[in-house]
């Protein structure tokens, strides 16, 4: 065994067990050649091991330094937990190279001018004036015309959507979900004690007469959609479909909970749904996706009439967003920061879809040009279960269909997320996930 090898275990053992606090700074590469009286460049090579194995992190110019490993994403309790030197194919947390750097210089400037006493103080439960009028004028970028009266700052995505079927629903209420989709609000909906009724889908949106027909049947209290971008089908709905939803909403009195989470990796998308029907729609969307999911920043855009209530819940549990983390979001989503990141996102999703389809050509997988996730429908006989765990063996993580099938019957399939490894990472483990489907015994 080469002694650098004999070096990166030693090393990865003493990181696993928790030698080092999270943060902690390694020494540097001539140090640690020193130390183990190797060469730097072996020393060098080290590190980028230990990177790879998602155990450091380094940072230009700064120098290498322990990763959080109790921070390791996938560890939802929807989702499986993910080895922390697996590539991660399960969760999409998208980062451009950079970030780290513009967060610090975004906390040197806030700590350099903002008021920073009025952080240490609470806010109003829906946020403040003029970081409300910041997310408002990012949705109008959006296609969404809507006021800072309108809009209500969360702890993400997901913490909208708690808050609006805390106002919209009562216990055992229906609640129209697609056959499959995001793990996150079915829980939610179980949680609340609601009862999420499945609408078929085709790889261009859900079936809608089977929406109308439900709603004929029964009671619908919403709707839970993803027009812009599905996640994990990845379809962006066309104008007539947005206007048949719509339209159905109306006729039935259904509200619509428009999850608009991955809709900034769309250019030139149809209006939201809030736009086609603002009285019914609340509209939910935030910065995990397309800036980070750390900071926990989202957004309600709701029905004038609704926002009282929706202040209500957020008061009466979060009471508000943290300050700090609000003000530096609201910092990027004026000077052109959040704008910025979106537009490389975009094309990093492009480049990564491209690679998938390349290199899964012929698998039958379906997702948008711009999306991070590719959806893997596999033959009937396939077994997912044994082509997720063989991929887990050989440290490649991937979701199969299990936590989006909102029926009892679970589609064969497997959900690839494409944004949280590196290029050269997901070229290697595409290749992979493809020699685990063609070779599966029961294909
Ligand atoms: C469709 C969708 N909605 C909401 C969320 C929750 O995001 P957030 O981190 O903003 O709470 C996610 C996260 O994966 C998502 O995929």
């Amino acid at each position: 065994m080469p002694k650098y090898k004999g070096v990166v275990d030693s090393l990865a053992a003493q990181l696993r067990d928790g030698r080092w606090p999270a943060g902690h700074r390694l020494p540097t590469h001539r140090k640690l050649a020193a130390d183990e009286g190797i060469a730097v460049v072996t020393a060098s090579r080290v590190y980028a091991e230990l990177e790879g194995m998602g155990l450091v992190s380094s940072e230009q110019g700064r120098g290498t330094f322990v990763r959080d490993l109790a921070a390791a994403a996938g560890e939802e309790f929807d989702q499986r937990s993910v080895a922390v030197d697996a590539l991660d194919l399960s969760f999409n947390y998208p980062a451009v190279p950079g970030q780290a750097e513009l967060l610090r210089q975004a906390l040197r400037d806030l700590a350099a001018g903002g008021d920073l006493d009025a952080l240490l103080r609470y806010q109003p439960p829906r946020g403040r004036d003029q970081d409300r009028d910041a997310v408002a004028r990012h949705l109008h970028r959006r296609g969404l015309d809507v006021g800072r009266e309108q809009i209500l700052i969360v702890n993400g995505a997901q913490q909208g959507l708690a808050v609006t079927a805390m106002a919209l629903f009562q216990p055992g209420d229906v609640v129209a979900v697609d056959a499959l989709t995001y793990p996150g609000f079915v829980v939610l909906a179980r949680t609340l004690g609601l009862e999420p009724a499945p609408l078929p889908v085709t790889e261009i949106g859900p079936d809608l007469k089977a929406l109308e027909q439900l709603c004929r049947r029964r009671r619908v209290r919403a709707v839970y959609a993803m027009p812009t971008l599905h996640n994990p089908l990845g379809w962006v709905l066309d104008h007539s479909q947005r206007a048949q939803l719509v339209s159905i909403a109306h006729r039935y009195g259904v509200s619509i909970i428009e999850d608009a989470s991955y809709a900034y990796l769309v250019e030139d998308a149809p209006p939201p749904l809030a736009t086609l029907a603002p009285d019914l729609t609340v509209y939910v969307s935030g910065l995990s996706k397309s800036v980070a999911p750390g900071l926990r920043i989202g957004f309600i855009a709701a029905p004038a009439a609704l926002v009282p209530a929706l202040e209500r819940i957020i008061r009466a549990t979060t009471w508000h967003t943290p300050g700090l983390t609000t003000a530096l979001a609201c910092r990027w989503l004026t000077d052109g920061t959040v704008d910025r990141l979106e537009e490389q996102k975009r094309d990093d999703a492009r480049l990564r879809q491209s690679i998938a389809s390349e290199v899964l050509a012929g698998l039958g997988g379906v997702g948008h040009p711009s999306s991070y996730f590719v959806w893997l429908p596999l033959p009937q006989d396939a077994r997912p279960d044994r082509i997720a765990a063989a991929l887990a063996d050989r440290r490649i993580a991937v979701s199969t269909a299990e936590p989006f099938a909102t029926t009892s019957t679970v589609p064969h399939a497997l959900r690839l997320a494409l944004g949280s490894v590196g290029i050269p990472d997901l070229r290697n483990a595409l290749p992979a996930v493809r020699e685990e489907v063609d070779h599966d015994p029961f294909r």
